[in-house]
């Protein structure tokens, strides 16, 4: 039994007593939209974008959030307190109810449930080993990328399930061999100086994402293409990011191994470092 404390549309309660009934319309329909958030040390992490892309995908599900970011933001600071917790994983979900049990979702109002869990920081000097995704991301015109929503994880989970046993994670490529991303962070690729990162046509745009880019390459070239499949053999290196995962290591990717290189270490130093003075 869970003794940790969540917040439910205006009221914390236990967590193991938020109920939601099993004929909400998100649960059928995919259509909740949600944001994870960390806290380093009982400080959260880039709140006020979070909050800002949560608007963003609620607005793209027509969800009516009822509650401001500043309310949403003193529950993410309550609920650590509440819980004792400093470095934690905050999850804001915002979901339809059940007053409609067909897709329409008439008259469904816009809930919305905070949780918090304990979280440590996996630390530098993780590495991983990628497969490619059984299932393909679907074109931009086939699904709404713009918003992190539920909808996306459903072919996460799927290709999730079905990895080989040594990888440790997929990658998505499009139906024209494009990179698009992990099954819930961002991938980059390091070339000498050069660094490449596939464009948000058919991934999140992930907050960590736009912090390496923003403030850990300074100076550095940063191309955001696409990357093609068969370009992966010609990286020295690469590595995902986002929020769960901070900055891991790619080691190989199918069989194809990275040699390895130095500014991925720098990446990991800088994210690190980063999370801990903000
Ligand atoms: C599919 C997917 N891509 C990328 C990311 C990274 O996004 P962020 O850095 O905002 O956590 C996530 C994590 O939420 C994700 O689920």
């Amino acid at each position: 039994m869970s003794e940790l404390i969540a917040w439910q549309d205006g009221s914390f309660t236990r967590t193991d007593e938020v109920r939601v009934s099993a004929q909400t319309h998100s649960l059928s329909y995919a259509t909740s939209v949600y944001e994870g958030i960390r806290s380093y040390g009982g400080s959260v992490f880039k709140l006020a974008e979070h909050l800002r892309r949560l608007r963003r995908s609620a607005d793209l599900f027509g969800h009516a959030v009822g509650h401001s970011d500043e309310e949403l933001a003193a529950v993410c600071h309550r609920l650590l307190e509440l819980n004792g917790l400093t470095d934690a994983y905050l999850k804001i979900l915002v979901y339809y109810d059940d007053a409609d049990v067909s897709f329409m979702g008439r008259g469904c109002a816009s809930r919305t449930a905070v949780f918090a869990l304990p979280f440590p920081s996996h630390g530098p000097g993780r590495r991983v080993r990628l497969a490619t995704a059984e299932w393909r991301r679907p074109p931009a015109a086939c699904h709404p990328y713009q918003a992190k929503t539920s909808s996306t994880y459903a072919l996460s989970y799927l290709s999730y399930r079905n990895k080989p046993a040594d990888a440790d994670d997929v990658l998505f490529l499009s139906t024209e061999d494009r990179v698009c991303e992990s099954s819930g962070s961002n991938v980059f690729f390091v070339a000498g100086d050069v660094v490449v990162t596939p464009t948000t046509e058919l991934a999140l745009d992930g907050i960590t994402r736009r912090t390496v880019i923003d403030e850990l390459l300074p100076g550095r070239t940063v191309q955001e293409r696409d990357v093609h499949y068969a370009e992966l053999a010609d990286f020295d290196g690469a590595f995902l990011c986002g929020t769960a995962i901070e900055i891991a290591e790619v080691e190989a990717v199918d069989g194809i191994r990275f040699p390895g290189s130095p500014l991925v270490a720098e990446i990991v130093h800088a994210y690190g470092k980063l999370v801990r003075s903000s």
